[in-house]
């Protein structure tokens, strides 16, 4: 036997999924050889029906992406002070222990298929398989987002994705929308410096943006922010780099990554949390529950929590990639949610998505599924199966019994903490908006070539938009930092005397640094 046919005889053999041993994968069960098929060609009616299901749906944002495997490991203190002073998080205490993380890294306009290279905000979604459950902290690269209020979210993504008519991506669709939505400017200063084409998924930072907060076995709370730090350094593209990036390939980042991990070049990532008390802070220029903000690194130092080593790619793309499901609302005791009112709604649609995406069981699947124990009384549904031991007596799967079934944990638990709140029931922005000042403070600090590529980006961008747009977004810019406002305008033909009569938008709140801005620019 040469070595060819005896590896074929040691392969498995085929099989349907009842079982069966397929003989014949090549032809349909006809009447005769040139004949019409009978309808009880189980095996190929099978093929053909999976095959018809292969596709769930896309994720509605953040489709195209990656999936690694690897672990955190904690540091367990900074310095002398032990992180316990701040949070009582197992996965956080102990000095090199480590714990399983799944990272899915993506783009989010674009659909399963799109480019990789593309001027796109990047999501950097963790999922912490902790002993006490899973813990899910889904960030992006950019560290601050367009809106800060959920309502708003299915407009700004609406504005951003393809033309409900022509299903192009059109700058006048998204700079009609920004230009209404002067939050998103601190973002918009990010995404278009060089800083919106991230080189690839290793090289790029993470945030968990949104505002949540700690809390100690005291039941003492304080508000976090999330940061990772890439050991590899941090590198962006140029529009002309990306073109020929894309040029080649759509999934470069993809293929960087998996050729990275199997070269044994494990990619790295260092956490580090920011802190505040939990309360108000009416002493700061912004409110610490707004994600258009960051908090000032001289004032709340990012301190080292642990490291985060990704070693291992999926060895199934659907099932491990495409099934992953990740949500703001999944957190372990000692680490909570804050009043930021993007996370609170960013807490239902994770959930709602997944149920309608994969579907209401997915947390059964084995990447989504709690490395610590589950027992639940939640029965049935679409693709069920047993992954939850009820215990002794299986016929009890309600909660209390005196038959047996589960019941709730001992001990006294913990009661909600944090600052009492009062207010009434109301729909208003929150009162200290500052639109503009950090927007400003990202643009000074960056290097020249970055600036000049901004301003670039923006004019080329608003060269496509109509007249108003563009004079509305050269107001917007002058109350950024003059000087964005007068390069970008010079490139539009605007100047700022042409804008100095435009009102404020309704309902805009501007602060008194605006204002006086606004009365020099005639
Ligand atoms: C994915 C909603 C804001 C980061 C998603 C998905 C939805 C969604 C529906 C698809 C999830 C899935 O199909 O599994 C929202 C809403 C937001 C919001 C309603 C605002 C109210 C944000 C912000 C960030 C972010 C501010 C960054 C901090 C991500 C990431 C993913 C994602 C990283 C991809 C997760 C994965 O890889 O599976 N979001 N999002 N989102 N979102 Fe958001």
């Amino acid at each position: 036997m040469t070595e060819t046919a005896r590896q074929r005889d040691d392969r498995p053999v085929l099989t349907n999924r009842q079982g069966h041993p397929i003989h014949d994968n090549q032809n349909q069960r006809t009447v005769g050889a040139r004949g019409p098929a009978t309808l009880e060609n189980y095996h190929f009616l099978e093929k053909i029906s999976h095959f018809d299901r292969e596709r769930i749906p896309e994720r509605v944002v953040h489709a195209r992406g990656v999936t690694a495997f690897g672990y955190f490991e904690a540091y367990g203190s900074w310095g002398d002070e032990p992180i316990a002073q701040y949070t009582r998080a197992k996965l956080f205490q102990e000095r090199g222990k480590r714990t399983d993380v799944a990272v899915r890294f993506s783009t989010v306009i674009g659909g399963r298929d799109s480019s990789e290279a593309a001027r796109d905000p990047r999501g950097f979604a963790v999922k912490f398989y902790t002993e006490e459950g899973n813990w899910d902290l889904v960030g992006n690269n950019l560290g601050v987002f367009f809106i800060r209020d959920a309502i708003k979210f299915p407009d700004v993504i609406h504005s951003l994705k393809p033309d409900p008519v022509t299903f192009e991506q059109r700058p006048e669709r998204i700079f009609d929308f920004m230009s209404q939505t002067p939050e998103s400017m601190h973002m918009l200063v990010n995404l278009f410096s060089p800083r919106g084409i991230p080189a690839d998924y290793r090289h790029m930072q993470g945030f968990g943006v949104n505002t949540y907060k700690w809390e100690n076995s005291d039941g003492r709370t304080m508000l976090v922010k999330y940061h990772w730090m890439p050991k590899q350094g941090v590198r962006s593209m140029t529009e002309e780099d990306a073109a020929n990036v894309q040029a080649d390939s759509l999934g470069h980042a993809t293929k960087d990554l998996y050729e990275a991990v199997e070269r044994g070049e494990y990619p790295e990532w260092e956490l580090l949390v920011q802190m505040m008390e939990d309360h108000e802070h009416p002493e700061l220029d912004f409110d610490p529950l707004d994600d258009t903000k960051t908090w000032p690194e001289q004032e709340f130092p990012p301190k080292p929590v642990g490291r985060m080593v990704l070693n291992r790619m999926p060895d199934d793309f659907f099932t491990q990639n495409e099934q992953i499901a990740f949500g703001t609302g999944v957190l372990v005791d000692g680490l909570d949610f804050s009043d930021d009112k993007m996370l609170v709604g960013r807490t239902f649609s994770y959930s709602d998505t997944q149920r309608y995406r994969v579907g209401p069981n997915y947390l059964q699947l084995p990447v989504n599924r709690a490395k610590a124990p589950v027992h639940t009384n939640q029965n049935g549904g679409p693709m069920a199966y047993e992954v939850d031991p009820r215990g002794e007596n299986r016929h009890v799967n309600y909660e209390p019994s005196t038959l047996g079934g589960l019941r709730e944990a001992e001990g006294p638990g913990y009661g909600e903490q944090g600052p009492e709140l009062r207010g009434r029931l109301t729909r208003s922005r929150i009162p200290r908006t500052n639109d503009y000042l950090q927007a400003g403070q990202r643009y000074l600090l960056m290097d020249d070539w970055e600036r000049d590529d901004l301003v670039a980006n923006f004019t080329n961008q608003l060269k496509q938009c109509p007249r108003h747009i563009q004079e509305r977004m050269v107001w917007h810019f002058l109350l950024v930092e003059n000087d964005l406002g007068v390069r970008v305008g010079e490139g539009l033909g605007i100047s700022p005397q042409d804008v100095a009569d435009l009102e404020p938008l309704p309902n805009q709140q501007l602060t008194d640094e605006d204002r006086e801005r606004l009365a020099n620019l005639g």
